[in-house]
Order: C-alpha cells, then structure tokens, then sequence
C-alpha cells in the first residue's frame, strides 16, 4: 500500500468514527443523565433522559382545587332525591364535588350532561352516572383503605381521568389466537409488539394473570439447581412483561425497585419495592371488585373484544411519573373523598 492511500484509508476510517459517533449519540439527545439510586458501585443507578422527563413533568400537572365549601346547612340527602354515596356532604359541598367531577372527567364532553339526564338530575338512566357512583366508591376505598401504597397523597378522579371519561390507560383481556392455536401452539401473546410491554417480544397482556387472577410472579428458585420454586420458561416471560409495564409507567429503571445482583432479594432492594408490592394487589383488588362487577353497566362499545369490562393497571394513575402527578397531594382538598374508617363506604350494588 502506497503512503497516500494509508492516509487517505485513515481519513476514511476516521469520517466513519465520527459518523458512528454522531448516529449513535442522535439516537437519545440530549445525552442522558444518570442519577445514583443505592450504594456506590452497587449499579443502582437511574438513567433519565432529560427531554423526555420534561415532557413528562408538563403532563403531570395537578388541576388547581376549587376553594372548600362551607359545612353547615341542609345535607344532600334532604336536598336532593337519588343521592345514594354522598348524602352526609351538605349541600354546597355536593355542589362543588359536582362542578369538580365535571372539570377531572368530562369537561369537553358536555360537563354535567355526560353522566346527567338533564331535564331530570336524579334519574339513572345514563350508564355514566352509574358508572361514575361506583367511581366515587372506589376512589373512596382508594384512600381509605390502600394507604399502604397511596399513602396521605391520595387519589382523585383527575389522577387517572385527566378531563377525559375514559383514563389513557386502561386494558381488556387479550384474545391472542382467536382461530385457536396452530402449528407452532400457544404463543402466549408474544411477539404484538405492543407499547406496555416497551415494544418488546413478551407478552402483550401480561395483565390477566397477574392484576387480575393472582398467578404467582415469583419464578427464582432459592438454589442454583432447580428446586422447590420452579417456573416455565412461559411463566418468566410473564412476569418480565409485567415488569416492563412497571417500569415504563413509573419512567423508572429495573433498579428503582432491585438490586440488579439479585431480583428477588427484598433485604437489598430499595422501599420502593414494597409499595410496589402493595400496588399490584391494590390493582388487582380494584379490578377484581370494581371493574369486573361494571361489565353489565358498560355499553358494548366499551368493552373489549371477549366482551370484559375496561381495567385498569399501573399506568392509569402514574402515567410515567414514580408518584402519580409527581406526588401533588390529591386527597387533601377533598376530604369527602377520604371517609374515616368509621364510615366505611357503603356497598351500592351496582344496576
Ligand atoms: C362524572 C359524572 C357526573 C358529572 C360530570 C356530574 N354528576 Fe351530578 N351526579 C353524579 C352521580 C354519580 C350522582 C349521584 C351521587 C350519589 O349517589 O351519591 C350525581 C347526583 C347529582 C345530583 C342529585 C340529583 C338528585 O336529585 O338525586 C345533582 C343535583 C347533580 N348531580 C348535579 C350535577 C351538576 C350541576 C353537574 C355539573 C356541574 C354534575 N352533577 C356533574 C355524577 C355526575
Ligand atoms: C384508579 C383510577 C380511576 C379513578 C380514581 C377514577 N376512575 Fe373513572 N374510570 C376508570 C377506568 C379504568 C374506567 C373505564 C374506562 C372506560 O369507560 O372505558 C373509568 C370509567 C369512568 C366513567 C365512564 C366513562 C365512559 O364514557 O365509559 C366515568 C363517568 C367515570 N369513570 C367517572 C369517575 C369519577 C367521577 C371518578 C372520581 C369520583 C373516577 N371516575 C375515578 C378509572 C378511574
Ligand atoms: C416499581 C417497582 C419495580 C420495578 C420498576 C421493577 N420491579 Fe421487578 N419486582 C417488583 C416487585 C414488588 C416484585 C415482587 C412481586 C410479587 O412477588 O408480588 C418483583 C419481582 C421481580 C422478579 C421475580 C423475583 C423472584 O423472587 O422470583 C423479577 C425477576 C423482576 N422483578 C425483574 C424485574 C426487571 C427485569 C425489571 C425491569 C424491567 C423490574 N423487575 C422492575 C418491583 C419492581
Ligand atoms: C389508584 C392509583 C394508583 C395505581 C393504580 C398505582 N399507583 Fe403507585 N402510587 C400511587 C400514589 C398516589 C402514590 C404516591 C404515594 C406517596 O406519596 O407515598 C404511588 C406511589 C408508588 C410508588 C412509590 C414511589 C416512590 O418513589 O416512593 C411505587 C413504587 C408505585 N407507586 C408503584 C406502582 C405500581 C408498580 C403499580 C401497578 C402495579 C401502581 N403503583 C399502581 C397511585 C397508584
């Protein structure tokens, strides 16, 4: 090789370096930021890309609370004719939950006139209204009885409706071979790329067996060889679905919740994985006792394509965020949507 052509071989490999380097770089700008999340050297570290934690930031603003409405004065019940969930509120306080409601579920689908038959407030006749009154329910055994995992933050409706009826995130039980299977079997509904799985090849619903039967998650054995703890290779890949839908909801890494030496280990694992615990039996029990019972409530155009009621996972209230709405105390201007353990929330069946 002449000395020109070596130089011009070095230019070449030179641009291609750069090039590699830019197309590279190109494919996450601004670079990301790592934040360390456990002990130094333990790998626990959190890689947020700072473009889109800003435009997560801006979709999780709390609404601002329409100022607390006086206590005294006629109850809801004496007011009003079919008030079966907010009959201690007095009147003004029912009031201002309704111009509320209105403002979190559908303040561009007609307000009051999306659950209300408006020539007659205290008829049932819209779906939505029933709907909604076991809404009301479940947000109130939310906060009264998931603090483990919801704490004094709270819910309400706007953390998982955000101004509209139906939240963004919700899902169905998948029918992934509805000719039956074929010559390769059951798939197990991989490989439908599908977003609450981060577009990976795992299953695609990996909600049923987990946020509503209650498969068992756990598949590491507590010894090399296999032992009393033993899981399908099918099972593993459920429970990895579930945990990439965690991960995507919360815009968090594995190690937000793990050590990454050992998954299963709780003793090195950060807190955080014990609300996670909590949460995925609080979905489970949200779906299981209010969901599910709805399926007779629901339209046909609502439902999926089994015929199920719409679910909810950990996505319909964290929408990207670790706390939903970046933690803004939800429950603390409306206490009405806390009732103290004394006043549990009465069992409405529902239509
Ligand atoms: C998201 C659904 C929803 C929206 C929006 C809504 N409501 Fe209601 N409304 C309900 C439910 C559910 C009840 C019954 C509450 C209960 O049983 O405790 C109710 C009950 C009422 C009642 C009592 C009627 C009676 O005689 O029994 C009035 C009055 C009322 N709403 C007014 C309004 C007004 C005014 C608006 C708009 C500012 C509004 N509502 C918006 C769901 C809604
Ligand atoms: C934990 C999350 C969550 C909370 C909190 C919540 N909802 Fe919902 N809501 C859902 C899900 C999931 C659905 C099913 C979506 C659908 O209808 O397809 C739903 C459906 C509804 C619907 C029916 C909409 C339609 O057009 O089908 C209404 C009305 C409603 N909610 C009102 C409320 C009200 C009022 C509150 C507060 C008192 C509330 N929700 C709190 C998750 C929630
Ligand atoms: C928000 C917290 C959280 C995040 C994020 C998270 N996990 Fe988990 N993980 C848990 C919890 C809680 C359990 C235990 C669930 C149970 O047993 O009910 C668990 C269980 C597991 C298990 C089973 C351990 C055993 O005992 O067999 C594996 C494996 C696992 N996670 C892997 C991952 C991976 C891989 C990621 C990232 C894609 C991840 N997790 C992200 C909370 C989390
Ligand atoms: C009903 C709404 C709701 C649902 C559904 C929900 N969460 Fe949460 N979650 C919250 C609220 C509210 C908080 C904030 C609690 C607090 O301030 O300590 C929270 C906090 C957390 C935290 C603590 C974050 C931290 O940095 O301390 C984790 C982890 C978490 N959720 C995981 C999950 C997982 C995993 C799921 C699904 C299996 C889930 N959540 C479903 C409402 C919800």
């Amino acid at each position: 090789m002449t000395h020109a052509s070596k130089w011009t071989n070095r230019l070449w490999q030179c641009v291609a370096a750069i090039g590699a380097v830019l197309v590279l770089s190109g494919c996450e700008l601004p670079v990301p930021n790592s934040v360390q999340h456990g002990y130094r050297g333990t790998g626990m570290v959190q890689v947020y890309n700072t473009r889109l934690l800003a435009a997560t930031v801006d979709a999780n603003v709390p609404p601002v609370a329409i100022p607390q409405a006086p206590g005294e004065g006629p109850k809801a019940s004496q007011t009003y004719k079919n008030v079966q969930v907010l009959g201690n509120l007095s009147t003004a306080q029912f009031n201002r939950l309704m111009v509320s409601m209105s403002a979190w579920v559908s303040p561009n689908n007609g307000g009051c006139v999306y659950c209300h038959n408006p020539a007659n407030f205290a008829d049932d006749e819209k779906y939505t209204k029933v709907v909604a009154r076991r809404m009301l329910q479940m947000t109130q055994y939310i906060n009264s009885e998931w603090k483990p995992h919801v704490a004094e933050t709270g819910v309400t409706c706007y953390t998982c409706h955000r101004g509209q009826p139906v939240p963004s995130a919700i899902w169905f039980t998948k029918d992934h071979q509805p000719q039956g299977s074929n010559f390769l079997g059951d798939k197990a509904g991989q490989n439908e790329p599908a977003a609450v799985v981060n577009l990976s090849s795992l299953p695609s619903d990996p909600f049923t067996p987990f946020l509503l039967e209650a498969k068992d998650i756990r598949m590491n054995g507590p010894t090399p060889l296999p032992s009393g703890n033993r899981h399908s290779t099918k099972q593993t890949e459920w429970t990895y679905g579930l945990m990439t839908h965690m991960s995507t909801s919360l815009g968090v890494n594995c190690t937000y919740c793990h050590n990454s030496r050992s998954f299963q280990s709780w003793e090195d694992a950060p807190p955080q994985r014990v609300t996670a615990w909590h949460g995925i039996r609080m979905a489970r029990d949200l779906n299981v006792n209010y969901m599910e019972p709805l399926t007779p409530v629901f339209p046909d155009n609502r439902k999926g394509e089994l015929g199920d009621a719409p679910k909810l996972n950990c996505n319909t209230c964290h929408q990207g965020a670790y706390k939903p709405l970046f933690g803004a105390p939800m429950a603390k201007d409306f206490p009405e949507l806390t009732p103290p353990p004394s006043a549990k929330p009465a069992q409405v069946a529902s239509k």
